[in-house]
């Protein structure tokens, strides 16, 4: 891959890369659309993800390039006008760290040339987008020489996704892709960014991810959409009770108050955020006792609770899940990030695999008209430079 990347760049930009650098993508195992309500995820960083070939330059412009989308050619802007531009496409994620940076006072002091390439599959829900945020500010760190935890460049990418995307995203994606960790998951209340690395060595199952190929689309106003609303039902809780967060709660306290939200879908969105979080929680604790029956069984009430209750899935991600529980050798299957489209996750015997694949895939052409992907993962590291 190193070869690969260097040779493109010195097709590209006639010179040399100092170095080339990775970053990863995710999944998330369980705990959806918790982190913006103050609760537990619990992802893992992929062996997928993108690669950067970089390297400074000597005026103040930054060029970047992507064997991903070649048809875009070389993307150049000034260091010293960052803003997102419709044209720029997939480069305002670079962009939107690098203002971050900046604006933060890390001494990006000259423009930089970077070719990009990815392979984990765009809008899947394995977070593309996320790993090239992490993997930019990684690759400044490493150029320019200055300090930065990887804690803070999971936070500087999320800012970039705030405000200069304009999606209202949480921290899981970009905190499990700067800290992942080979083999593990990690349990992240997002909270208080509190966490620990759990072990995923299941014995005899493996993670199969099944890419849906349909493209998030309206996805991005969705997502914010269902953020406000559980915004909304939060302050209508808060003024009967004294909690931050949806993830301060119980299931029995949510139970018990629920009613002040006054309004029935608003209600349903909370309720999974409270539920969620306590499913994940109780997951953790099923893994750490070896008990990965349980730990499916709360896949599968996680899945529903999206589909009934937050209204994230849609008929390829639900023909997804329940062709994967129709399969002998199912452990647990859900869809895994944002929803709308990408991606689900399923734990499948190790046996059982292939016979998975080809039945879940044929089930799902037949149903929805067009392939679906497979791959079978796992938990991979931080970024790095090869
Ligand atoms: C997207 C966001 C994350 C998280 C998930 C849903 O991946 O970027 O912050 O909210 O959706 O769990």
């Amino acid at each position: 891959m190193k070869e690969k990347l260097l040779q493109e760049f010195f097709k590209v930009f006639g010179r040399e890369a100092q170095a080339v650098y990775f970053a990863p993508g995710r999944v998330n195992l369980i705990g959806e659309h918790t982190d913006y309500n103050g609760g537990h995820v619990f992802p893992c960083a992929l062996t997928i993800g993108t690669y950067a070939a970089a390297a400074k330059n000597a005026d103040n412009t930054l060029r970047f390039y992507s064997m991903n989308f070649e048809e875009l050619g070389v993307i150049t802007t000034e260091l010293s006008n960052l803003k997102k531009e419709e044209a720029h496409d997939w480069a305002n994620y670079p962009k939107g760290v690098l203002k971050v940076m900046l604006d933060a006072g890390y001494p990006i002091t000259s423009g930089m040339d970077i070719v990009y390439f990815g392979n984990i599959p765009n809008s899947s829900g394995l977070s593309s987008s996320a790993s090239i945020e992490v993997l930019t500010g990684y690759v400044a760190r490493e150029l320019f020489g200055f300090d930065v935890s990887f804690v803070e460049l999971a936070k500087i990418g999320q800012k970039a996704e705030n405000e200069f995307i304009g999606v209202n995203c949480g921290i899981m994606d970009q905190f499990s892709i700067a800290m992942g960790k080979a083999g593990h998951a990690i349990f992240l209340d997002t909270a208080d960014l509190s966490y620990e690395y759990a072990p995923i060595a299941l014995e005899d199952a493996k993670i199969v991810i099944a890419c849906s190929n349909k493209k998030r689309g309206l996805g991005d106003s969705k997502y914010n959409e269902r953020r406000s609303e559980c915004e909304a039902a939060l302050a209508k809780l808060r003024t009967v009770l004294d909690i931050h967060s949806l993830g301060e709660l119980s299931e029995e306290e949510f139970e018990k108050n629920r009613s002040i939200i006054g309004d029935p879908v608003k209600e349903r969105r909370a309720k999974h955020a409270v539920y969620e979080n306590q499913r994940t929680i109780k997951a953790v604790a099923a893994l750490k006792a070896n008990d990965i029956e349980q730990f499916g069984k709360l896949m599968i009430a996680s899945h529903d609770s999206l589909r009934d209750d937050y209204e994230v899935t849609g008929i390829e991600l639900d023909t997804l899940v329940s062709a994967a529980l129709s399969q002998e050798g199912v452990i647990g299957s859900r869809m895994t990030g944002a929803g709308f489209g990408g991606c689900t996750v399923s734990i499948v015997k190790t046996r059982a695999v292939d016979a998975f694949i080809k039945n879940v895939g044929e089930i799902y052409k037949d149903k929805i008209g067009y392939a679906a992907d497979f791959y079978v993962v796992d938990a991979g590291c931080g970024p790095y430079t090869l």
